[in-house]
């Protein structure tokens, strides 16, 4: 990354006006690209943390995924769930690009942004990629019979997808049956395109009319085929004027289709190896990749959980935290804090700093736990490494430290931490992040303590970077 990045005269140093408070340099140079990826089980607030970001930047790109997502955002009073479209469309001279590596349902692509026309806050620009591959209420279908396919077997649950598609969408695009959208605003290639892809699925009934979605789909295409666009040459035309770019993770690492807890994972690489894959950006262009983390734990659908709680404290995290999904509104499961994990996330990403968000959720509690081994059914233990088998996973007993509580975020304290800056945070929530920072040998660079946009604070750069080798969580 850095180390390798070539340098560009043209840059200026923005230091000062993201981030007025600060006193730390940051070597003179500005931040060209970003990537942003989830560090837990999706819903750290990744969306609030662009947007916040995004202030600065002149791309946003959402690099994998689609429909399954959802980004909240609050614009002052109103609030903003965006589910394919990148953060930077509500920043007026920002760009948010539908990347490459998404699979993106066009009807519904439609809607949302009819839907932030309406309210007046569609202020940057789209641009869909050519390469970006069409997903289709076939593929929810495909889903739905997937999910009751596997319930069936199992006897119990099925992965607990989202049911928008996802893996259905994935599996044609790997299988070389997907329809991209440069078929998409092509009418001359769309009917060949999709009488292969509905040759390829004579296990599924219940088809649309072939006639009636290529009758659909050139309608949607004719639609959007002015923001189609080669987006590999846009962005790296940006790089080249040294122009800043964020690319916008989706899901998280640990729902990653290699490194997550397989099979309960969704079908794409939301990682920072993925968000270049699913962009086109090469990775010496990279500069910073930012894990976001809340302070506490969270999952939806199925899939082993070691940290999670039940009963009144497991209640009292979702109340508090509001943990209701926001793309399909199923409540959250919630758990403490995973080093473990964390410290995997890390090491697969090569997180430069961490976002920690919901702090506020914390205050007022006695004590946090956060887990910093496991002991295993075979009676090992481990600190750095999650087993592989999902079974194993659940399995796993977490060895809890207990940090003591920091005080309730009541309207003074976010009014002194507005006004102060990261001196103003309760000294054991320092302790807290302090601990998460040195265990996983990345500074904690920015704290959010509640949903609106003014309630990040930057906690200086590299501020908490340990040094002592002694350290060091792969050992285990
Ligand atoms: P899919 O991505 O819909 O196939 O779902 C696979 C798994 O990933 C399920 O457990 C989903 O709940 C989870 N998942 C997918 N997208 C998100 C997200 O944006 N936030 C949190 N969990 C997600």
């Amino acid at each position: 990354m850095r180390r390798c990045r070539r340098q560009f005269p043209s840059v200026i140093d923005i230091t000062t006006h993201i981030y007025p408070n600060s006193s730390a340099t940051h070597g003179g140079r500005a931040t060209t690209v970003r990537v942003i990826v989830g560090a837990q089980f999706g819903d750290e607030a990744k969306g609030k943390i662009t947007d916040f970001l995004a202030s600065d930047a002149q791309y946003v790109v959402r690099t994998g995924g689609g429909p399954n997502a959802g980004h909240t955002i609050h614009v002052g009073d109103e609030k903003v769930v965006l589910h394919q479209l990148a953060c930077g469309v509500l920043r007026r001279g920002v760009t948010g690009v539908c990347g490459p590596g998404m699979v993106v349902n066009p009807a519904q692509l439609e809607s949302e942004i009819q839907a932030l026309d309406d309210r007046h806050l569609l202020h940057g620009s789209i641009v869909i990629s050519e390469r970006a591959h069409v997903l289709l209420t076939l593929h929810q279908l495909e889903d739905a019979w997937e999910e009751q396919t596997r319930s069936n077997q199992s006897g119990g649950a099925g992965l607990g997808t989202t049911q928008r598609g996802i893996g259905p969408a994935y599996r044609d695009r790997y299988g070389r049956w997907g329809l991209r959208f440069a078929e998409l605003v092509r009418p001359d290639l769309l009917e060949q395109r999709l009488e292969l892809l509905y040759a390829s699925k004579p296990y599924l009934s219940n088809l649309p009319s072939r006639e009636e979605l290529q009758r659909q789909l050139s309608e949607i295409g004719g639609r959007l085929a002015p923001q189609v666009r080669a987006t590999e040459p846009i962005l790296w035309g940006a790089i080249e004027r040294g122009e800043n770019i964020i690319l916008e993770g989706a899901q998280s690492a640990l729902l990653d289709v290699d490194y997550g807890t397989y099979p309960y994972v969704t079908s794409s690489h939301p990682t920072s190896a993925g968000a270049l894959v699913g962009s086109g950006i090469p990775p010496q262009e990279l500069d910073e990749v930012i894990g976001v983390t809340k302070a506490y734990a969270t999952r939806v659908g199925v899939g082993p959980f070691p940290t999670e709680v039940g009963g009144e404290m497991g209640e009292y995290l979702r109340r508090v935290g509001g943990e209701q999904g926001a793309t399909t509104g199923r409540p959250r499961r919630c758990g403490w804090l995973d080093l473990v994990l964390l410290k995997y996330a890390s090491r697969l990403n090569g997180f430069t700093s961490f976002a920690v968000t919901k702090v506020d959720v914390l205050g007022g509690l006695d004590e946090v736990p956060v887990a910093v081994g496991y002991r295993l059914s075979d009676g090992s233990e481990v600190e750095a490494y999650p087993p592989a088998i999902a079974e194993e996973l659940a399995k796993a007993t977490p060895v809890y430290r207990r940090f003591a509580g920091w005080p309730d975020f009541n309207e003074r304290l976010r009014e002194r931490i507005r006004r102060e800056g990261a001196h103003a945070l309760p000294d054991p929530l320092r302790r807290f992040l302090e601990f998460l920072a040195v265990q996983t040998r990345v500074p904690v660079e920015w704290v959010s303590y509640g949903p609106r946009r003014d309630e990040t604070v930057w906690m200086g750069r590299g501020a908490r970077t340990p040094t002592a080798a002694s350290l060091s969580p792969w050992s285990s």
